[in-house]
């Protein structure tokens, strides 16, 4: 299938949050660099009545918030709008969504690029309409914001309502988390190196730990987070895409089929987590009233204004059960009004199989940690001898390799997921997208822990905002000899 660049991008959701802080911004950055298809054209819709005039005003205010200001230039400004036109249409009017389409019957001119971000139960009636229209067929493509449903029955039915009208090799299902480039610098690390992947099994990997940290709350967005919560939110999406690219074999090529059959296959080797496992593999956790870097800051339930059960915090022990990783935990934790913003992966080492300096010498296991978040950072710890005349035997440091990615690309420009993941959506690769079972996958398994929750009667724990989350989630680790590291 030859696949062109798309002219026509068509964004559902245009005045939502999303758009306002990274889609639009990232057009920008697009724009700026030359990277946008040179007769590229945005077509923007949403509920508000808008003329085109006041959704530009919005463009450049989203321009002016999320851009640094040398990063900024009118002129790139002006050819960004120069491109976009916005067309208000409410989603559940049949009219409204047949006038929308004559539009894009009209702008059409090549390939078309749908990105729907909006609530995802609008999916299949959008989809229907463009496909009634006779807009959704070969040289079509459309991106998928997440959540895709809200467990494996509620996504198998938007998957179903999506696939009667796109084929899924046109469907870009967007974890954000994939257009990092910390994410694919992992896999650079792994296979771009003939360093590490020798050492990258259960003979030689002891633990793996998979920590994505956020200092914020629910940030306004109470109403979506409350049915949704950290498991759904993060984990099912965010944590488990990082678990498969640490975990996968190496794909034969970086294509498509290939990187996608591999992260499947770690999915679908999880080891489900039942009721009699539940208390010794899971952790939920909601924050209360506490401080993050000083400064107070109200419990969840006060930021949502009600009672909630929903779990802001969610930390579990997981197996990926193969040949590979038989035996390894990868421990997974995720949460809101954590003490610090990060996200990183680590993966220790086993110990030296005997020691001869003797039991007086303190040999640590080597680590190698992947950060992604706040920075990008490389850094692998080894011991080295404490300099010294110690008679008494030798003293060890644990001392740290360390490549920090910042420093080392400092000319080169961080781009935000979004310009990866455009550039990727607009030229039709989908390496970088979620294929449909691998969602439905990642659903089983987290619909298995929710039911495992559920038959244990296990609900959230309390913990502070600025903690690491319940003192159960120390115990999920420690009472296997390992600890979080921090
Ligand atoms: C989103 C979640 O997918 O990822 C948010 O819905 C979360 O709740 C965000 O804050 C985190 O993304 P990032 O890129 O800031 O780590």
């Amino acid at each position: 299938m030859t696949v062109h660049a798309a002219n026509l991008l068509v964004i559902f959701g245009a005045t939502g949050d999303l758009a306002q802080r990274m889609l639009l911004p990232s057009l920008y950055g697009l724009q700026r660099d030359g990277l946008l298809p040179q007769r590229l054209r945005i077509l923007c819709t949403g509920r508000s009545a808008l003329s085109d005039e006041a959704f530009a005003q919005t463009v450049s205010e989203a321009v002016e918030r999320r851009v640094s200001a040398s990063e900024r230039d009118p002129a790139h400004l002006a050819a960004l709008l120069a491109r976009i036109r916005y067309q208000p249409a409410a989603l559940d009017d049949p009219a409204s969504l047949a006038a929308l389409c004559e539009t894009i019957c009209e702008q059409r001119d090549g390939d078309i690029v749908y990105h729907l971000s909006t609530a995802p139960r609008f999916y299949a009636q959008i989809c229907a309409a463009l496909g009634a229209a006779n807009l959704a067929g070969p040289g079509t493509r459309v991106m998928l914001e997440k959540p895709i449903g809200h467990d494996l029955a509620s996504s198998v039915e938007i998957n179903e309502g999506v696939g009667r009208v796109f084929a899924e090799e046109r469907i870009f299902r967007v974890d954000h988390y994939l257009g990092k480039e910390g994410v694919q610098n992992l896999l650079a690390l792994r296979f771009g190196n003939s360093l590490f992947e020798p050492l990258w099994d259960a003979r030689h990997i002891a633990q793996v730990q998979i920590t994505v940290a956020e200092t914020v709350g629910v940030e306004g967005r109470g109403d979506y987070y409350d049915t949704s919560g950290a498991m759904r939110d993060m984990l099912q999406n965010h944590l488990l895409q990082l678990l498969c690219l640490t975990a996968m074999e190496p794909p034969s090529q970086f294509d498509p089929s290939a990187v996608r059959n591999e992260k499947l296959k770690v999915l679908r080797s999880l080891r489900p987590i039942d009721a009699a496992d539940a208390a010794s593999h899971s952790v939920a956790g909601q924050y209360t009233a506490g401080a993050i870097e000083g400064v107070a800051v109200p419990g969840y339930r006060d930021e949502l204004g009600r009672s909630s059960g929903t779990e802001t915090f969610v930390a579990l022990r997981a197996h990926v059960d193969n040949w590979r990783w038989s035996g390894v935990p990868f421990y997974l934790r995720t949460g809101k009004r954590l003490p610090s913003r990060c996200t990183e992966i680590w993966l220790q080492f086993r110990a030296v199989p005997y020691s001869i300096f003797g039991s007086e010498a303190r040999i640590e296991p080597n680590a190698l940690l992947i950060q992604l978040q706040p920075e990008e950072r490389i850094s692998l710890t080894l011991m080295s001898k404490t300099p010294g005349l110690d008679r008494s035997g030798l003293k060890f440091s644990q001392v740290a390799l360390d490549l920090d990615l910042h420093d080392a690309f400092e000319q080169v420009r961080k781009r935000t997921s979004y310009e990866r993941l455009y550039l990727d959506a607009l030229e039709g690769n989908g390496t970088l997208f979620v294929r449909r079972d691998e969602t439905e996958a990642a659903w089983q398994w987290v619909d298995g822990i929710f039911n495992a929750w559920k038959e244990a009667g296990m609900t959230p724990k309390n913990y502070p905002a600025g903690t690491w989350g319940p003192a159960s989630s120390v115990a999920l680790i420690e009472r296997h000899g390992h600890s979080w590291r921090e």
